[in-house]
Order: structure tokens, then C-alpha cells, then sequence
């Protein structure tokens, strides 16, 4: 089994879809693992985006990030990282397929909606970020 960590960003909270979101991946038969309403700090936020650090957009996406809470979960099923990516749908909702959570929901690059771990080893980074020793405990 698979584990992922997926994040309701603060505009996804604000505008009440955290139900939504939750419901698409309860439906497609992952299982809920662990889930934190939490506000990100800087210093968090700008290590979850390390990828990113160099690209212009960064400042805007750590200002962005932190400015409200966040819905933090992890997920597991069968290919996880994957299967969650498919129902996120594309960065840009412009480009995100209708039935998708950013081709339903959103129509800003900035603000769409939820992250979703890109790769095995970015969810189990991630994971251990914000769930810290709670993460031990997940993968018994
Ligand atoms: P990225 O990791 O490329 O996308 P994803 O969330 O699909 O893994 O980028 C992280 C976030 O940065 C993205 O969700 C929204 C923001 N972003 C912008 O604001 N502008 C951009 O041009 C890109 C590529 C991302
Ligand atoms: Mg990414």
C-alpha cells in the first residue's frame, strides 16, 4: 500500500470544499489516514516548496500558502501518489480535464484549490513534514 499527502490549500478552505474534495477521494476508494486543519508557517512552507525556491512564481506561492489555514491529510490505497494526481487534475486549471477537482473547481494557477505529493518520495518527505511523528504510526 501506497500512502500520499494531499493538502486543501487555504482557497479551497475558504470557499467551503473541503467536503468536496474529501467525498472524491473517499469515492474512488482511497482511505483517510491522518488529517490536520493547520495554518502553515513560512519556514514550512518554503520547505515544502523547495522545488521551487528558484522559480519567479515562489514568493507569491509561499505568501499564498500562508495566508490562511490549510486542510493537511494523508491518503493510502493502491498506487496512491498516482491515483490522487489523476483526480487533482493538471497545475493549471485551464488545462485540467472536466471531472477533475481543478477542471471542476478552480480557474487560477495560483490559487487551485489542492496539493497533491508528485512522486513516492516526495509523500513520504512530505508527509513526515507536516505529520511529523504521526507518520511513524501511519505506516504501521
Ligand atoms: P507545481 O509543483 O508545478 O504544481 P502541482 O501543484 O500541480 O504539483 O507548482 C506548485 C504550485 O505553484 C502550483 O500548485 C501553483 C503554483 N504555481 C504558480 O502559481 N504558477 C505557475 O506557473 C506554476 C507552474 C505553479
Ligand atoms: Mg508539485
Amino acid at each position: 500500500m501506497e500512502m500520499t499527502f494531499i493538502m486543501v490549500k487555504p482557497d479551497g478552505v475558504e470557499r467551503g470544499l473541503v467536503g468536496n474534495i474529501i467525498s472524491r477521494f473517499e469515492q474512488k476508494g482511497l482511505k483517510l489516514r491522518g488529517a490536520r486543519l493547520m495554518r502553515i508557517d513560512r519556514s514550512l512552507a518554503e520547505q515544502h516548496y523547495g522545488e521551487h525556491r528558484d522559480k519567479p512564481f515562489f514568493g507569491e506561492l509561499v505568501d499564498f500558502i500562508t495566508k490562511d489555514v490549510v486542510f493537511a491529510m494523508v491518503w493510502e490505497g493502491p498506487e496512491a501518489v498516482a491515483l490522487a494526481r489523476s483526480l487533482i487534475g493538471k497545475t493549471n486549471p485551464a488545462e485540467a480535464a472536466p471531472g477533475t477537482i481543478r477542471g471542476d473547481l478552480a480557474c487560477d494557477v495560483a490559487s487551485n484549490l489542492v496539493h497533491g505529493s508528485d512522486s513516492v518520495e516526495s509523500a513520504v518527505r512530505e508527509i513526515e513534514l507536516f505529520f511529523g511523528k504521526l507518520s511513524t504510526n501511519l505506516a504501521s
